[in-house]
């Protein structure tokens, strides 16, 4: 295989730059053929920085024009320049001014890192490489300076100048030019940086700080699009009064900027004072987005502005550190939407796409610490380990220091940190001073991959009245990390008596106990409760307080007294999900479920769905059964996944089938007139209303096939109607092509809509799927540079549809192999994350395991594949 580059970047390794970049002063001239960048560097050698120290600059598929050091051209001995770097050998040991010049083709830029264009307006991407695309700098996230920036280009094509900090000058330059001058006076590494030039609409608003600076806020977006901006921009607000009162952190510049952009690598990107975002978590309205976008929207506003603090004034090292800015501000998302709407259900959501995403990562070939410790393509780390793993150990040191104990570590964090560049060691450190306690040990969650499991057995003794929990820990080798040492578990729990209240207990002996949570540190512990009158059922792992997997000796009838009387909402639902879990894994494991089994989860079921102190929301994510791929995790080996979904489908009939009645009945009370509202309690309704349709028609109750079809015809809004297309996909009911049709024909001009419509049709489990999917590519007109359309296709296909992506004639692997080979030649990040869909592989059953592997060694043979893709299937057949 050839790679762009083999070499590994590895964290011992990490030196601090011989010259620092102290500010800059950068000159675009944008025009449509092209954009000149005239860059001024003022630079200064370290104290130490010995004399001939020559300085190296990064580059990334550059063309330098000019280069001069205060005014004076250098000769062509002074210095070397290609695509990737610039070295000057013997810079002057004083502070100096490196001035350069380079030509740009936004136009041609596909891989949408560097400066690009999307639908006609320039912008940039910066994070974590980009700027290099740009022009020659220590792009290093360790290298902070000030930003001054110049922007001329026509006024026709771009009316609108952006870049970050404050406007300090524009006017006309003549010749149907005008320019723009932006100053961020925050010194910042150059991932931050942005600039933005375009023909765009918006809409503004203003808030108030806390101390009473005003900032003028604006979101930027194609012209039309105004009106469904406003989600957003309430959204921002809402944000900023949060992190003032829960974190005590005001905003800093005068103005706050947001871009919506329809071609887009991420989600969205925290550039100081100039967000900008993939414009579907910017876009909404009743009629074409959703609940689930409505809450995307909301949370990925609020997590780029709560970067602002953690990422933009206190930022990382080095990108080994990425989850210090984005494990912390995920845990402070997660935090906002709590605060903003169901704590428990934020809670159950997030647990379920951790499971979904972050464990299946943490089993596999893929496996990495949250924080690496090496590294081959940084973009391939942007990970849910990092980001989601990251805010599960965020959240356990507040779990183990307590919300006054946590708040204690932040405050010094950016009293200490502020204006730097920093480490999760210096992370912890703050947090280990400001409650004197030791944190080596913790710090092994970042070290450290590989989900744990932690085993959980108890017994009671009736002559002397005590219960005893036994726990231990275990976690699985994982690629280059084969043994492991136990972690600090936080493990929150209750202990409930016969008649469903809280058992009190007269001591506790054993590991360490407080209040309502064992620590286990150790590979194994007992804990001991005496005084205990009758044998309690226990509550393990309340709220899920530490991301682990989690076995114990409860049977059906424990979980089942669970589910209708903890009073810890997350683990009334997490016992559902194993009583459903266990009885799937048995079936498969060739022991299918009593009829018995079966009546008593219905049952539970049943009585979740007609509980009055429950909420909607709540029930809607209770009434369910764990998805196909986590049934397959907990399995471990030999996964058929027609199997699996055989059996899932079966028992969805065994436990939904008798509810049909109660389900159609709650299903029609539910129903509402009033005109779409994005808040919490309409959102629940919807989603309680939508999972019973959703059930009905995957039980196949009588009737529920047809409902879908009257729902999706006369929905009003577009969480109505993708669920009920949705469900009749899914079944493929007979409607289901019909119904496919006509949301094509309504929708496909909407961008955003059509993102919709590709992804339900790539998620179809029945045969024909490859071919519908190959019919869509096939129409020239596919946009293949969009990451969005790309994404909602393939990456919907191969991550979400395991029976025909895992097919065992190998044709699914194969489509997605050709896919990666062909994408990965316009935009590397898009191909390496649709191959990361195969990290399953290992796992399967051995038809299917050799036909993944021989569709990833064809991939291998492919000439020039990009450091993306290379990296990915390298790590992937190491396996
Ligand atoms: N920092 C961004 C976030 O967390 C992530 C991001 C945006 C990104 N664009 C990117 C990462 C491009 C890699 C490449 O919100
Ligand atoms: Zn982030």
């Amino acid at each position: 295989m050839r790679t762009e580059t083999e070499h590994t970047i590895y964290l011992k390794d990490y030196a601090a730059s011989p010259y620092r970049i102290v500010s800059v002063d950068l000159d675009f001239r944008i025009l449509p053929e092209g954009t000149r960048v005239i860059s001024q560097l003022t630079i200064e050698p370290q104290e130490t920085t010995a004399p001939g120290t020559p300085l190296v600059l990064d580059g990334d598929d550059l063309a330098l024009g000019s280069i001069a050091i205060d005014g004076a051209p250098l000769v062509l001995s002074a210095y070397a320049a290609d695509t990737n770097g610039l070295t000057v050998f013997e810079p002057p040991l004083r502070r100096f001014v490196l001035e350069t010049e380079v030509n740009l083709k936004p136009e041609g830029n596909t891989k949408l890192m560097g400066l690009y264009r999307s639908s006609g307006t320039w912008c940039t991407q910066c994070e974590p490489e980009g700027f290099r695309r740009i022009t020659y700098y220590l792009d290093r996230p360790d290298n902070l300076a000030t930003f001054k920036v110049t922007m001329v280009a026509p006024r026709d094509v771009a009316p609108v100048l952006l870049a970050n900090g404050n406007l300090v000058g524009e006017g006309d330059a003549g010749d149907g030019m005008h320019f723009a001058i932006w100053e961020d006076p925050f010194p910042k590494p150059a991932y931050l940086f942005a600039l933005v030039a375009g023909d765009l609409g918006s809409i503004t608003d203003s808030f108030t700080t806390a101390s009473g600076r005003k900032v003028e806020l604006a979101i930027y977006c194609t012209h039309g699009k105004e009106q469904q901006c406003l989600w957003a921009m309430d959204s921002l607000k809402r944000s900023m009064a949060w992190d003032e009162k829960r974190f005590g952190r005001e905003y800093d510049l005068d103005i706050f900027n947001i871009v919506a952009v329809s071609d887009f690598n991420f989600g969205a990107m925290e550039n100081k004072g100039l967000n900008i975002f993939n414009d579907k978590l910017v876009f909404a309205q009743p009629e074409t987005a959703t609940d689930a976008d409505y809450e995307g929207i909301e949370r990925v506003i609020a997590h780029e502005y709560f970067h602002n603090w953690t990422g933009n004034r206190i930022t990382c090292r080095d990108w080994f550190q990425l989850c210090l800015k984005e494990g912390l501000t995920v845990y402070r998302d997660q935090e906002f939407t709590s605060d903003e709407r169901s704590r428990a259900v934020k809670r159950i959501s997030d647990v379920v796409s951790l499971r979904g995403a972050q464990f299946p990562e943490d089993g596999g070939p893929l496996a990495h610490p949250a924080r690496p410790d090496q590294y081959r393509e940084i973009n391939n780390f942007y990970t849910a380990t990092v980001y989601e793993k990251g805010a599960e150990i965020v959240r356990m040191l507040a779990t183990l220091l307590g919300e006054a104990g946590f708040r204690k570590g932040m405050d010094l964090y950016f009293e200490r940190h502020d204006g730097e560049a920093t480490t999760i060691e210096a992370f912890l450190a703050v947090f280990a001073e400001a409650n004197g306690i030791d944190l080596e040990q913790f710090k092994t969650w970042y070290l450290q991959a590989g989900t744990p499991r932690l085993t959980v057995s108890d017994s009671y003794d009736a002559t002397t009245q005590t219960y005893t929990l036994k726990l231990s820990q275990e976690t699985l080798p994982t690629p280059g990390q084969p043994t492991k040492e136990a972690l600090v578990l936080p493990i929150k729990f209750g202990l409930i008596d016969p008649n469903g209240s809280p058992m009190a207990w007269g001591g506790v002996s054993g590991a360490e106990v407080r209040d309502e949570m064992i620590v286990l540190n150790g590979a194994s512990a007992e804990v001991t409760f005496t005084g205990i009158a009758n044998k309690p059922v226990p509550s393990l792992l309340r709220g899920f307080s530490a991301p682990v997997n989690m076995t114990t000796n409860l049977t059906q009838d424990d979980q089942l007294f669970l589910a209708r009387h903890d009073s810890d909402p997350f683990n009334r639902w997490q016992a559902l999900q194993d009583v459903g879990m266990a009885l799937a894994v048995d079936a498969i494991n060739g022991k299918p479920w009593s009829a018995e089994a079966a009546k008593a989860l219905s049952d539970a079921f049943g009585d979740t769905l007609a509980g009055e102190t429950l909420d909607d929301a709540f029930k809607a994510l209770a009434l369910s059964l764990p998805a196909e791929a986590q049934i397959g995790r907990t399995i471990g080996k030999d996964i058929d996944p027609s199997q699996v979904h055989a059996v899932r489908d079966d028992l969805l009939k065994a436990v939904f089938g008798p509810l049909a009645l109660p389900m159609l009945r709650a299903y029609r009370a539910l129903a509402s007139d009033l005109p779409y509202a994005p808040d919490a309690a309409s959102n629940g309704r919807r989603a309680l209303r939508n999972r019973l349709l959703g059930l009905l028609v995957a039980s196949e109750a009588a009737g529920a096939a047809s409902l879908a079809a009257q729902q999706y015809a006369e929905a009003r809004n577009m969480t109505d109607r993708l669920a009920a297309l949705g469900a009749s996909a899914v079944a493929w009911t007979a409607d289901a092509p019909a119904m496919l049709a006509d949301f094509h024909a309504r929708f496909a001009a909407d961008p955003l809509v059509y993102d919709k419509w590709l992804a339900v049709t790539a998620s179809v489990p029945q045969d024909g799927v490859i071919e519908r999917i190959r019919t869509v590519l096939a129409d020239p007109a596919f946009p293949r540079t969009n990451p969005n359309r790309l994404r909602s296709l393939m990456g919907t296909f191969a991550m979400s549809n395991p029976t025909q992506f895992a097919r065992a004639d190998g044709a699914g692997f194969r489509f997605v192999a050709d896919f990666v080979a062909e994408v990965d030649k316009i935009n590397p990040q898009v191909a390496a994350r649709v191959l990361t869909g195969f990290r399953v592989w290992p796992m399967l059953e051995s038809e299917r395991r050799d036909a993944a592997k021989s569709a990833l060694t064809g991939l291998q043979s492919v000439n020039s594949l990009s450091r993306n893709t290379a990296d990915i299937l390298t790590r992937m057949l190491a396996s």
